[in-house]
C-alpha cells in the first residue's frame, strides 16, 4: 500500500509517496481501506513545524479519513469486515490503508457518502465543540467568523443556521464575497475593511455574541473587542504564523510575539470570556464523540451538508495543499485514496 509522508519540516515539494506492505491490525485495532481523506490547515502547519503536537518526522498526517473495514484485528467487536465506516485517524490518514483503534471508528449509514463523512470531524467538530458545547449558542445570537469560506467557516455557517442565529458575519478575501453571502452570511473583506466597527455597527453598537478566530497574534485582540458584554472569543488557530508554502520564521515569530494577553480583571468587568480550543488535544475522546453523534443526526435531518471544494488523487497531494495555501479552496479539500 502506499501513504503520503512528511519526511521533514519543509514546502509542498518535500512531501513524499512511499510504499510500504499492506498492515495487519494488532489486538483491539481494525485495518481501513481508506477512499477518503480530509486536508485541514493543521496539515499544513505540521509540514511546516508550525504545529507543536505532531508525532516526530518521518511521519503521515491526516486527522479523518472514510472507507471500508478489511481486516479484523483479536478481540474486535461490533464491526464487520466490509463494514463503512469514518475512521478518526489523529495521524496517518493520508493513506491507502491504516490500522487504528476499533473504538476510534464510528460506522456509517448508507446515506452518509464517504465524500461526507471524511469532510465532518475536524471542521464540523470543532465549530459544534466552540458554539454548542463551550458557548450554548442559542437563537437570535450573533456570530463573528474569520476564514469564513474555508472548512471550518462553512461549517461554522450552516451549525448557526440550524441554531437560528440571527446574524453571521464572514471575513474573508475579496474574491470569496459572492460565495460567503450565497451562505447567509454579512462578507467583511478581511484585507480592506474594519470587522470591529462593521459588528458593532451591525449590532447596533453592542458586537456580538460569539467571535471566532483561527487567525491569533494581534487579531485576536481585535476580534475580542469586536464582542459584546458577555460576549465570547474563540481562540484555535494561527493563520497568521503561515506565509505561503515554505516556512517563515520571522511570520511565526511575528505571530507569536503580538499574541495577546488578556486581562481577566477586564474580562471580567466585562462578563467577556476567551477560549482556548484544541480539538487534537481534548483529553476526553466522549466528548468528540457526543459531537460526531449529535452532527450526523444534523446532516441525517438535512441541516447540514459538508461543502467540498474539491476532490484530488493523494498522489496529487501537494497540489491540494499548495490550493489551500494558495486561499482559493471554498468548503472543504479532500484526498482520494480510492
Ligand atoms: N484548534 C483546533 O482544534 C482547530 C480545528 C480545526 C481548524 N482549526 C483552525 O481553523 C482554521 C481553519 O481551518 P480549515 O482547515 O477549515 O482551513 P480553511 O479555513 O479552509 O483554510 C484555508 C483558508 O484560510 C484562509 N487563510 C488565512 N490565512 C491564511 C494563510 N496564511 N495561508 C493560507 N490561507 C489562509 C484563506 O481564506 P481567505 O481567502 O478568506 O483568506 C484560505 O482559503 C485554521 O487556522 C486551523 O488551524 C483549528
Amino acid at each position: 500500500m502506499r501513504k503520503v509522508v512528511y519526511p521533514k519540516v519543509g514546502g509542498v515539494d518535500s512531501i513524499r509517496i512511499v510504499e510500504e506492505e499492506d498492515p495487519v491490525p494488532p489486538k483491539g485495532q481494525v485495518c481501513v481501506r481508506i477512499h477518503r481523506a480530509g486536508i485541514n490547515f493543521a496539515d499544513l502547519m505540521m509540514r511546516q513545524g508550525l504545529y507543536g503536537s505532531n508525532p516526530d518526522y518521518p511521519f503521515t498526517p491526516g486527522y479523518e479519513a472514510a472507507g471500508e473495514v478489511i481486516s479484523l484485528g483479536e478481540s474486535v467487536e461490533g464491526i464487520s469486515l466490509g463494514q463503512r465506516v469514518l475512521a478518526m485517524t489523529g495521524f496517518g490518514g493520508y493513506s491507502e490503508m491504516v490500522c487504528i483503534d476499533a473504538t476510534r471508528v464510528v460506522p456509517l449509514p448508507d446515506s452518509i457518502s464517504y465524500d461526507q463523512a471524511a469532510a465532518l470531524p475536524v471542521t464540523y467538530g470543532t465549530a459544534y465543540h466552540m458554539l454548542v458545547h463551550l458557548g450554548n449558542l442559542s437563537e437570535g445570537e450573533t456570530v463573528l467568523i474569520h476564514h469564513a469560506a474555508g472548512g471550518v467557516g462553512t461549517a461554522v455557517a450552516q451549525i448557526c443556521e440550524a441554531y437560528g442565529v440571527s446574524k453571521i458575519i464572514g471575513t474573508a478575501s475579496a474574491p470569496k464575497r459572492e460565495f460567503v453571502e450565497s451562505l447567509g452570511m454579512h462578507f467583511v473583506d478581511s484585507k480592506s475593511e474594519d470587522f470591529v466597527s462593521i459588528c458593532k455597527s451591525l449590532t447596533d453598537g453592542k458586537g456580538v455574541h460569539h467571535a471566532i478566530d483561527p487567525v491569533g497574534g494581534k487579531h485576536l485582540m481585535r476580534s475580542y473587542k469586536a464582542l459584546r458584554r458577555g460576549g465570547r472569543l474563540y481562540s484555535f488557530g494561527a493563520s497568521a504564523a503561515v506565509k505561503g508554502d515554505k516556512r517563515s520564521m520571522v511570520t511565526a515569530l511575528r505571530m507569536w510575539a503580538s499574541t495577546p494577553r488578556f486581562d481577566p480583571l477586564k474580562m471580567m468587568r466585562s462578563n467577556k470570556a476567551v477560549y482556548g480550543v484544541h480539538m487534537g488535544l481534548l483529553d476526553d475522546e466522549s466528548v468528540f464523540k457526543g459531537h460526531l453523534e449529535a452532527l450526523s443526526g444534523m446532516l441525517l435531518k438535512g441541516q447540514i451538508d459538508p461543502i467540498i471544494d474539491s476532490v484530488w488523487r493523494f498522489e496529487k497531494v501537494a497540489e491540494a495543499q499548495k490550493h489551500m495555501h494558495d486561499r482559493k479552496n471554498r468548503g472543504k479539500i479532500l484526498l482520494d485514496f480510492s
